[in-house]
């Protein structure tokens, strides 16, 4: 069996719009596995914040990529003995990561770990490059989005229900300044792939994008892709 022949579901998309959630789903309704790409680049931020390193030093960084000693495990993404699952989601590390996703040796680190994500019987993978770099061959590729407005209300909700303290003004302000850091960085921007098809998910929920992106794959799977 080649590794090509593992199908692979990207899913891209700006902060915030819901792709996670929506993979998750896709790949327990599918039985694949799944790759939070954005925890990886997380983690690496955590990772240097907590050795106080200085996120300038795009060197020292890939080290910390190449060596970071992480499990995911269900719910859980242990760090050496700890589960920091919640630790990576704060503001300061979300900031962080972005700021640290930009430099091309932190990504290139990070490249073969997120291959190896890709088993039997297929993976659905969520990030900004899934369908451009790291699975260029993903049998559907969906650019997920929504308007920047939706999305500082779903990342509301989604901190108050974690019991995270937040401000919406400052979420919203902090999800246009994301945006415009991933969409113009020349490592791997953010944009739609052209084989990518969209998913504006401003006016649906979650049942719906997932419905979507199952449709979706479903109709590959029929085409005879697969
Ligand atoms: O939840 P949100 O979309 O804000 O973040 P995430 O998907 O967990 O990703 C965290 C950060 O990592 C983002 O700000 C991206 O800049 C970066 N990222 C990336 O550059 N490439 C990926 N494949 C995934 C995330």
């Amino acid at each position: 069996m080649n590794f090509s022949d593992i199908p692979v579901i990207a899913i891209d998309g700006p902060s915030a719009s819901g792709k996670g959630t929506v993979a998750q789903r896709v790949a327990r309704k599918l039985g694949f596995h799944y790759l939070d790409s954005g925890a990886l680049y997380r983690l690496v931020a955590l990772s240097a914040m907590r050795s106080k390193l200085d996120l300038a030093d795009e060197g020292m960084l890939s080290d910390v990529a190449i060596r970071l000693d992480v499990v995911f495990e269900d719910a859980e993404i242990r760090l050496g003995n700890e589960n920091v699952a919640d630790a990576i989601r704060t503001e300061r590390c979300s900031n962080a990561a972005s700021r640290i996703a930009a430099y091309p040796q932190v990504r290139k680190a990070l490249l073969a770990r997120q291959r190896a994500f890709r088993c039997l019987p297929g993976l659905v993978a969520d990030g900004r490059d899934m369908g451009s770099i790291v699975f260029p061959d993903a049998v559907l590729k969906i650019f997920l989005t929504a308007s920047a407005q939706t999305r500082a209300q779903r990342r509301y909700k989604q901190l108050m229900e974690k019991g995270i303290d937040a401000n919406i003004s400052t979420l919203f302000q902090d999800i246009q300044e994301r945006d415009a850091r991933d969409s113009n960085r020349s490592a791997a921007p953010l944009h739609q792939d052209a084989g990518a098809s969209l998913l504006n998910t401003t006016e649906l929920d979650i049942g719906q994008a997932v419905d979507s992106v199952l449709n979706q794959y479903a109709e590959v799977c029929t085409k005879g892709h697969l």
